[in-house]
């Protein structure tokens, strides 16, 4: 079995004529970026679509070119000779951020490369930086501006920063964007798994303008290992660091808690990172009651960003979770980043308002953002509305775990989402996988990354979804080897639907180690009006049952501290499709993909409120 505990390097394996990245520019996230001005370059981009083997994108070795399109020539059609054959200026247009399956009907199924293209006018400012920002693109994506390469990234669900200074000029510019949503082997996730390949730009995109010091990144949270001795009341050290990338040791770095009564100036280190740690004079903490947001203002040189962070403390006491030391009860829902009654990816404020609005209706507490970073509107908004976040990477099932490369590229993934919602008090816990095979390398890959995402945040807790226990008869083990590099394990079953009836569940004795427990995963299918018996498969009376005795079970297995059927609602899956039935989508939600709710969304609702299938403690 390959040794991946040494940190590896990226190893471009071009097996499959896979796109090899070069780096060319400054690459970062840039943290608190949706708290900086910025110019939208969101808004009607041109776009080509390419056909396979998409020779224009790659080389015959699979190798990035700079050639063909990315030139953005514009051929004088009348005149001649030209050999370029494509001209995005009269070309049609797709909405920008947006998945292209939604908007262009005949791109419903596409996995492929699309090209974007648009143009803008900038202004550059003497002693400035300009990145150029995208919240995501799913999933490899290449960036030009004027004509000339600024950077690559691969993964669908995390944002990235390129610096675009050198290549940007005064006037008119073209910015290009090739995105290839085509499935690998060796990607994360993988080449099949049970959720839409949205490809394109799908979040938003600009240029963020900074000073030539500036602040990158910045942790403000309640100083880890705050002791509670059951009075939250006494926590009210704030620590943490800010990074400013460009400046000499010794910049002067203030941050301001006006609310709080927090005013310190610390100076950066030679690696542009000043710590600090400051005594707050009043300080509520942030908790799903009591989502209290401060006011955080940084300042480093001629740079400020003004954050709105929440002050909590999440950990393990045994087998309960604690937030700011009391037990708390976990009760939520699964839920994919799908555009309720609209379709396609799930990124605007109606959606966000939409999603939460569901939430609210089964009077949850807690949320699993399934299977991937979602936009970072949804985790502002779970801050805003006290909504405790269950946030992972898309590590779904099989992945290439014996090569270095891959688990390179989880690490990477890994550190973007952490970074970009390091400072969000709702999200409690980071998951590093859901649902992967028990093998010796699998557990080995995990075990580094769960230890990885412990090493980079120390105040959240790690978990991931596992699934198959050991079931002997009604006697149900769960003693995974990667539970012993988890804080917080969930289990995901189907008992009642892909396994046994729900009677059976009555009958279950689950054995499981003295950690936490979310049972993660569990439901049934059920399209919407479709009404018959509690034992009439794809009836929302026979999810009803699922679900009531899926709580009854729940109920009685001790470690369990949070509940999350599957799924808030019907989601787009390109493996769902029984005619009339599923028609392309996963029917286990409890609101169909109109957002009609399905009879479970009362159950729920009135198991939350009334009965609870977990106990805080
Ligand atoms: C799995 C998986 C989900 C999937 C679900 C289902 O547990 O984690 O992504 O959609 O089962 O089969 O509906």
């Amino acid at each position: 079995m390959p040794a991946i505990r040494s940190v590896p390097v990226l190893i471009a394996v071009s097996l499959l004529a896979l796109p090899t990245f070069s780096q060319q520019a400054l690459q970062t996230l840039l943290v608190g970026s949706d708290r900086r001005p910025a110019q939208s370059l969101n808004g009607e981009w041109h776009y080509l679509v390419e056909q396979p083997p998409f020779r224009e994108l790659y080389d015959g070795k699979g190798a990035v070119r700079d050639g063909g399109y990315a030139q953005n020539t514009h051929p004088n059609i009348s005149s001649g000779p030209h050999n370029a054959e494509y001209d995005f200026a009269t070309s049609p247009t797709l909405k920008v951020p947006g998945d292209w399956n939604t908007q262009d009907s005949t791109l419903l199924r596409f996995e492929g490369v699309v090209w974007y293209e648009r143009d803008f006018s900038f202004t550059p400012a003497a002693g400035t930086r300009t990145f150029f920002h995208v919240g995501a693109a799913n999933y490899r994506s290449v960036v030009w501006i004027n004509g000339k390469r600024l950077c690559e990234h691969e993964g669908g669900f995390t944002p990235f920063d390129c610096d675009a200074t050198a290549l940007l000029h005064s006037g008119q510019n073209s910015a290009i964007v090739a995105v290839d949503s085509t499935r690998h082997q060796d990607d994360i996730p993988s080449v099949l798994y049970d959720f839409y390949d949205y490809g394109g730009l799908t979040r938003d995109v600009s240029l963020l303008t900074v000073p030539s010091e500036f602040i990158d990144d910045y942790e403000v949270q309640l100083k880890h290992g705050t002791s509670f001795d059951g009075k939250a009341a006494s926590a009210k050290t704030i620590a943490g660091y800010v990074h400013v990338e460009g400046a000499n040791s010794g910049t002067a770095v203030s941050i301001r808690i006006p609310e709080a009564g927090v005013s310190t100036t610390v100076t950066t280190d030679s690696n542009g990172r000043a710590s600090f740690e400051a005594s707050a004079k009043q300080l509520t903490l942030w908790s799903g009651t009591t989502p209290k947001l401060y006011k955080v203002e940084l300042h480093a040189g001629s740079d400020s960003i003004t954050d709105d962070i929440g002050f909590r403390d999440v950990r393990v006491d045994g087998t309960r979770i604690l937030l700011n030391g009391s037990p708390v009860a976990l009760l939520g829902a699964n839920a994919h980043a799908e555009a309720p009654v609209r379709g396609g990816r799930a990124i605007t404020d109606e959606d966000v308002r939409n999603i939460f609005a569901m939430l609210h209706q089964i009077h949850a507490n807690f949320v699993r953002l399934c299977h991937y970073p979602h936009d970072e509107k949804m985790t502002r908004e779970a801050d805003r509305e006290g909504m405790m976040v269950w946030s992972e990477i898309p590590l779904w099932q099989r992945i290439s775990f014996d090569k270095p490369e891959v688990y390179a590229k989880a690490v990477t993934m890994l550190h973007e989402m952490i970074r970009r919602d390091r400072n969000k008090a709702s999200v409690i816990f980071w998951s590093v996988s859901n649902e992967t095979p028990n093998n010796p390398a699998r557990t080995h890959f995990l075990t580094d990354l769960a230890n990885e995402a412990r090493r980079s945040d120390p105040t959240r807790l790690i978990t991931s979804a596992l699934i198959g226990p050991k079931v002997d008869q009604d006697r149900v083990v769960q003693d995974d080897p990667l539970i012993a590099a988890l804080d917080v394990v969930g289990q995901n079953q189907y008992i009642g639907w892909y396994e046994g009836t729900a009677e059976d569940a009555d009958r279950k004795t689950w054995v499981l180690p003295q950690k936490p427990f979310v049972m993660s995963e569990f439901g049934a299918e059920a399209t919407f009006g479709n009404h018959g018996g509690p034992h009439d498969r794809w009836t929302e009376e026979q999810q009803v049952n699922v679900l009531q005795h899926q709580f009854d079970m729940i109920r009685r297995i001790p470690q369990m501290r949070g509940v999350t059927p599957w799924v808030l609602m019907d989601f787009r899956s390109s493996t769902r499709n029984i005619p009339k039935l599923q028609n392309g989508f996963n029917r286990k939600g409890l609101f169909s993909e109109k957002m009609q709710p399905k009879q479970s969304v009362e159950l729920v609702r009135k198991t939350y409120q009334e009965n609870p299938p977990v106990k805080a403690e």
